[in-house]
């Protein structure tokens, strides 16, 4: 792997398999000096394609090395509206599918956004709280949305945003698309946790691979932090690391 200065910040760059060795490996890590000192590791996870081939890792480690998820709280980023969990691009659905069930995780310890509620409000302050009666995220794993976005937080999020329904941008609709069937399946609306929320994490992790991804990688990377490009409020974070294929870092 290589490093690669892109601004002020320092990118990991490398191979798909690479890169996810060297995620896992600090997960790993985190995982079990928390289970050492008896403690819980509190993950926010993230959906999407980008973090698949990690979590195939995180599962071989699971059944070939014996890590085990325990101790594990996870809180996923987002969850598309009105999506109950038995559906299959629900991001509950998705996590399950893709983690939860192949591993150790006790069914207690996973939260994802409500994505069916009478008050948008109140669900997502239960959220909020849930994440601080956990004693806040440890550690924050993101992939980034061609616009920018982090977890739904679309363009003109603010920095002290926290958990709320959000109308998602024509973009984010058109690129899920696929999985549903056209753009007119797509759910309008999400619940995300806030770029503030997110910023509160100990340490984050962003993935990017892909070409597709290579002009917003740069932008959040070196551009102007604020609320056009939401991923660029990274930039002020005291632990976050860019984990990018050649493709996404190439400029
Ligand atoms: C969705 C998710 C984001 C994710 C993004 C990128 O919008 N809400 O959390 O980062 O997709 O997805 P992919 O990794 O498939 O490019």
């Amino acid at each position: 792997m290589q490093k690669l200065q892109i601004g002020s910040q320092i990118a990991q760059v490398g191979g798909q398999d690479e890169l996810c060795h060297a995620v896992a490996d600090e997960l790993e890590a985190l995982i079990k000096s928390r289970a050492a000192e008896g403690k819980m590791a509190v993950l926010g996870l993230a959906t999407g394609g980008t973090p698949l081939p990690l979590y195939a890792e995180l599962i071989r480690r699971h059944r070939e090395q014996g890590l085990s998820f325990a101790n594990v709280m996870s809180f996923n980023l987002d969850e598309y509206e009105g999506l109950g969990r038995d559906h299959e691009r629900s991001y509950w659905a998705e996590m399950w599918a893709n983690l939860f069930n192949q591993v150790d995780i006790d069914p207690a310890n996973v939260a994802v956004p409500p994505s069916i509620f009478d008050h948008a409000e109140d669900a997502a302050a239960k959220y909020e709280r849930a994440i601080q009666e956990a004693g806040g995220i440890d550690w924050q794993l993101l992939g980034i949305g061609g616009e920018g976005h982090i977890g739904f937080n679309e363009k003109g999020s603010a920095v002290t945003s926290r958990t709320r329904r959000i109308a998602l941008a024509e973009q984010t609709i058109r690129d899920a698309a696929p999985g549903f069937g056209g753009e007119k399946q797509v759910p309008t609306h999400a619940m995300t946790m806030g770029v503030g929320t997110i910023l509160e994490a100990g340490r984050i992790v962003l993935m990017a691979r892909g070409s597709s991804k290579r002009d917003i990688v740069k932008q959040a990377m070196s551009g102007e932090v604020g609320p056009e490009v939401p991923a660029s409020f990274l930039q002020n974070h005291r632990n976050v690391g860019w984990f990018l294929d050649s493709d996404a870092a190439r400029s």
